[in-house]
């Protein structure tokens, strides 16, 4: 996207600096002049013109509760002066409790007995659920994934995550997924309802099953080649797409059928960011590993965890 906009003397300095120190990730320089920004408040940031943009996305979800949320800044503002971190090894209550409401809730809506493991972000809890799926299904490297997907930029989660950009100039580390199509129902055959096309995705998929010449089952032992299928319950990144209500209840029954788990990546649309914790929760389903981060701590602090078994 091109922009007209020329930059202030004083954000020209900056962003010299910025060329010349600063990685130069594929984040950044989405438009030209890339825009410094000085403040935020509430749904809005300002840029050192002091122009106010709404911001639709609320930093990738991270900030789902509001920008200078004043009840949760005070809440880190206290908690940094009474035991900001503490090493591992060593316990304190906020961990405790957090781990068991979260647990406690999961059980109460999916059954699920689990345990939360803490992280320092989204990308680094995908990976320590790789490491979790990949336990519980004897070293199982292979996933299935959605066209569409992002489930962050580590290596491993990068290996999930269907653009091949982010991995363009570093191949393959291990993981690897197979993308299946996002059932969004927009760009689906004509004269199919929603409902009549989440069940065509499913039925699509369930094909790579039918026969070992499809090539992800074993069907003299009953075995898939494939450990997990990580979904974005409401896809994010690849566009904000709502899949039709049936579909995961569906997609489950042929996971649970072949021993696959259904890996839940709530760290864009959980807490909140669709009216509910989980975003999983509207489609009456149970996932087997749910990964969050981003709003826990409203982007005040890099946090992640994953909650399985
Ligand atoms: C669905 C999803 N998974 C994983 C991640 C990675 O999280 P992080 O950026 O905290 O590493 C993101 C980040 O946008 C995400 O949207």
């Amino acid at each position: 996207m091109s922009d007209i906009r020329i930059a202030t003397a004083e954000d020209q300095v900056l962003l010299d600096k910025e060329a010349k120190y600063c990685s130069y990730g594929d984040t950044v320089h989405y438009i030209e002049p890339p825009r410094i920004f000085s403040r935020c408040e509430g749904s809005y940031v300002w840029d050192t013109e002091d122009q106010a943009y709404l911001d639709l996305q609320m930093w990738y979800s991270a900030v789902n509760f509001g920008y200078a949320n004043p009840r949760l800044n005070n809440a880190l503002k206290q908690q940094i002066d009474t035991l900001p971190q503490i090493a591992s090894q060593y316990l304190h209550k906020g961990k405790i409790e957090l781990s068991e409401m979260i647990a406690v809730d999961a059980k109460n809506k999916f059954g699920l007995d689990g345990r939360v493991h803490f992280n320092v972000g989204g990308s680094q809890s995908i990976e320590d659920s790789l490491k979790v799926v990949r336990n519980a299904t004897n070293g199982k490297s292979l996933m299935f994934a959605f066209e569409g997907g992002y489930h962050g930029r580590t290596l491993g989660a990068s290996s999930i995550t269907s653009s091949y950009r982010y991995r363009r100039r570093y191949g393959h580390f291990g993981e690897r997924a197979q993308f299946i199509p996002f059932p969004y129902h927009f760009r689906g055959p004509k004269g199919m309802t929603k409902e009549e096309y989440g069940s065509h995705c499913v039925q699509q998929f369930a094909r790579l099953f039918e026969t070992e010449y499809n090539g992800v089952w074993d069907p003299k032992v009953g075995q898939s080649e494939y450990a997990a299928f990580y979904v974005e319950p409401i896809q994010g990144t690849g566009g904000y797409v709502i899949p039709p209500m049936n579909f995961y209840r569906e997609l489950k029954q042929v996971l649970d059928q072949h021993g696959i788990l259904m890996v839940s990546d709530e760290i864009q649309m959980g807490f909140y960011r669709t009216g509910k914790l989980w975003s999983i929760e509207h489609f009456d389903v149970q996932p087997d590993v749910i990964v969050f981060g981003k709003a826990l701590t409203n982007g005040l602090n890099p946090t992640g965890r994953y909650l399985g078994p």
